[in-house]
């Protein structure tokens, strides 16, 4: 048979055949035009007459070989929760040069491999012990991902079957879309190809996710005990896997050489990358470093940081946040960084603004950290660079010795320079009314009001808000009478919350929704709480030292305040509330139009078995469900959807994003329970 492209005037000709082909001549067909688009990369037919082609032989002989090797019942349902046979980890992050040499120290080897960091999706892929396409899932919570398999078969790179195998192997790498494929087709209606590689990965109908045309890097290799990193990249290579740029290093030095000369290259790159990945090259030293529950400790991502430019400092302001720490922010002379004009950035902390002694005038680098936050990263010395040196002319700045907010004595504690009066600081007061009013999805009072209110001692603390009458509210700016009256009657509505949520709004540092849950399930309640040892709270498993400390001293100064609170709420009994039910600790927020059930039904279905729905995503969120009654595309777009998937890209958030089926085949099997 030819290995021609067909022409049209030949396909046409099949076509009109096709209801009088044997079987037989079907099934060679499809082989041959399966073979040569897979194993040699080959576009001998157009897509929909072998569609065609291969309908008809799924009519006439569903058992023919052929589909068995595409089929869903050989690949397992699109969707399908698959357990990982060893965690999909993270990696450790570290920015900029010194901290790189720093953290390779800490490590200790003697060889070291560096190799790009894909901002793509993380894929595992598993083969049986004769080499067969088992089953490939998403890195989904780490534990357990989605199967992805129908799809991945339609990633060209991804062999079917790997050659001279004798036992299980399990390949991971990273799904992506290439930049000019991104650039050709799709640039203009989508944000970044790694969302659009994201939806296309999970979209349900392979034959559309095929024509995105992902690609797919290896970069992992496990199940054969190998000696080297090197060894499992010829391993890779060999079963005709593609692979990253990949480089050798002997130390943490020419470690960082190497990163910063991939740095340069990384614009000639036809994907897109957020870090370097710099791994212990020596398998046997790999293991006995081991692993936390969140990285190996045998490799560390180097991750860029945006673009840099140089601007001059004009000072440095100090503003108290709601847990009484006094923060320094740099404010320099405008400039432009990543795209947007930036006048003010961030100093970290107490500890980095002396590090960093500044003096007005300083010629200093701003860097847009993820392309986002800007960051103060350092002061230009003369060593650094004669022609953009800092004129060593002014005194160096100091930090306050006072609350900038309320005048009392401040103190350092580690890097953080806080105020001693937190109790009685306006700043630190308004700080914490509005992260209680957000937490407890009370809306309507904003910072405006807030700081008015507390400037003509209407309120003085959280509590204080349920007293307030609407006339006293109805004298600042920006507010009505009926809007006084509704805000008003919204909070002293007595409505109902679970105790976790109440604990969590009263901010305690490391207290989230997660952490209150975990300690009203151990303890019960607030007594209980209250009463509770700093070895008793550390017995709880995701709860450490820190947190554990800040929960004694926080209960300690906040307990009068939270009594007074939970006077004037309803506090959900644990059989009514979360605590209880199939997803009890659970929380749901939905995106996009349902189809299979409206949305009201669906919060009300998921809060029935003990589930919460939130309004917004956020990393606490366990899980946001998209509605299959518009596009994908559409969803795409969707600012939650689009949160969900940064989200899911950081460490502490075990976020799934689930389409409405998935959500429906969760719920039943939950009903059957
Ligand atoms: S090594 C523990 N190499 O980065 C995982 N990961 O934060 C060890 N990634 O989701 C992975 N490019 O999918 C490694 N060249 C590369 C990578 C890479 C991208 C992703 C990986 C994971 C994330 C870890």
């Amino acid at each position: 048979m030819s290995d021609d492209v067909l022409t049209m005037a030949q396909e046409a000709e099949l076509l009109s055949r096709l209801p009088n082909i044997t079987v037989v001549e079907l099934e060679k067909l499809v082989e041959r035009f399966h073979n040569a688009y897979w194993n040699e990369s080959k576009t001998l037919i157009s897509d929909i007459t072998y569609d065609q082609l291969f309908e008809r032989l799924q009519a006439l002989n569903p058992q023919a070989a052929i589909l068995g090797v595409l089929g869903e019942a050989y690949v397992g349902q699109a969707g399908d929760r698959v357990d990982h046979a060893y965690p999909m980890l993270s990696l450790d992050k570290v920015y900029g040069a010194s901290a790189l040499e720093e953290g390779l120290i800490k490590i200790g080897a003697k060889d070291w491999t560096i190799t790009p960091k894909i901002d793509g999706l993380a894929l595992s892929i598993r083969y049986d012990a004769q080499g067969k396409f088992k089953v490939a899932a998403t890195r989904g919570r780490g534990t357990h991902g989605e199967n992805v398999s129908a799809n991945v078969l339609n990633i060209r790179t991804i062999p079917k079957s790997l050659e001279n195998v004798v036992e299980p192997i399990e390949v991971r790498g990273e799904v992506f879309m290439t930049l000019s494929r991104f650039e050709e087709g799709y640039s203009k209606e989508f944000q970044n190809p790694r969302n659009l590689a994201s939806g296309a990965l999970k979209q349900k109908d392979p034959k559309r996710s095929r024509k995105y045309e992902l690609s797919f890097f290896a970069y992992d290799l496990l199940g054969p005990m190998l000696k080297s990193e090197a060894e499992k990249q010829d391993l890779l290579q060999s079963f005709g896997f593609q692979l990253p740029p990949f480089h050798e290093a002997k130390t943490p030095k020419e470690v960082v050489n190497a990163v910063l000369a991939m740095e340069r290259e990384r614009a000639s790159w036809d994907y897109e990358t957020d870090g370097i990945v710099v791994k212990v090259a020596d398998c046997e030293r790999q293991r006995s470093l081991g692993e936390t529950a969140h990285h190996p400790r045998y490799a560390l991502a180097y991750k860029f940081q945006g673009e840099a430019a140089i601007t001059s400092l004009k000072s440095v302001s100090w503003s108290v946040g709601r847990t009484g720490v006094i923060t320094p922010v740099a404010e320099v002379e405008p400039v432009f960084v990543s795209g947007a004009s930036v006048s003010r950035a961030s100093l970290h902390h107490w500890g980095m603004f002396q590090a960093l002694q500044l003096s007005e005038g300083a010629r200093v680098e701003i860097v847009r950290r993820g392309g986002v936050i800007p960051h103060l990263e350092r002061v230009l010395n003369e060593a650094s660079n004669k022609a953009e040196a800092t004129p060593q002319t002014k005194p160096l700045l100091q930090s306050p010795e006072r609350c900038p907010c309320c005048g009392s004595s401040t103190r350092v504690v580690n890097d953080f320079l806080y105020c001693v009066a937190p109790n009685q600081c306006p700043d630190v007061i308004a700080g914490q009314i509005q992260y209680f009013l957000k937490v407890m999805e009370l809306q309507g009072l904003g910072e405006v009001h807030i700081r008015t209110l507390l400037k003509h001692n209407l309120i003085t603390n959280r509590s204080s808000l349920f007293h307030l009458d609407p006339s006293e509210l109805c004298d600042g700016p920006r507010m009505g009478e009926k809007l006084a009256a509704k805000i008003v009657s919204e909070l002293q509505s007595r409505r109902a919350y679970p105790l976790a949520q109440v604990i969590a709004a009263m901010g305690l540092e490391g207290v989230g929704l997660q952490t209150a849950r975990l300690l009203v399930q151990r303890f019960a309640d607030v007594e209980g709480i209250y009463q509770a040892n700093r070895e008793q709270i550390l017995e709880i498993h995701g709860i450490g030292d820190i947190v554990a400390d800040s929960i004694i001293q926080g209960f300690e100064m906040i307990s009068d305040e939270l009594s007074e609170i939970l006077k004037y709420i309803i506090v959900t009994s644990p059989s009514m509330s979360s605590n209880d039910g199939p997803l009890a600790n659970k929380s749901f927020v939905f995106t996009g139009k349902m189809s299979l059930m409206d949305r009201k039904h669906a919060q009300k279905r998921v809060r029935e078995q003990g589930a919460q729905t939130p309004s917004s995503v956020t990393k606490d969120l366990d899980y946001l469900i998209y509605g299959e009654a518009d596009t994908f595309e559409k969803i795409s777009k969707s600012t939650k959807y689009r949160k969900a998937l940064k989200l899911q890209e950081s460490d502490d958030c075990a976020l799934a994003i689930l389409s409405e089926s998935e959500f429906k085949s969760l719920l039943d099997s939950f009903s059957e329970r």
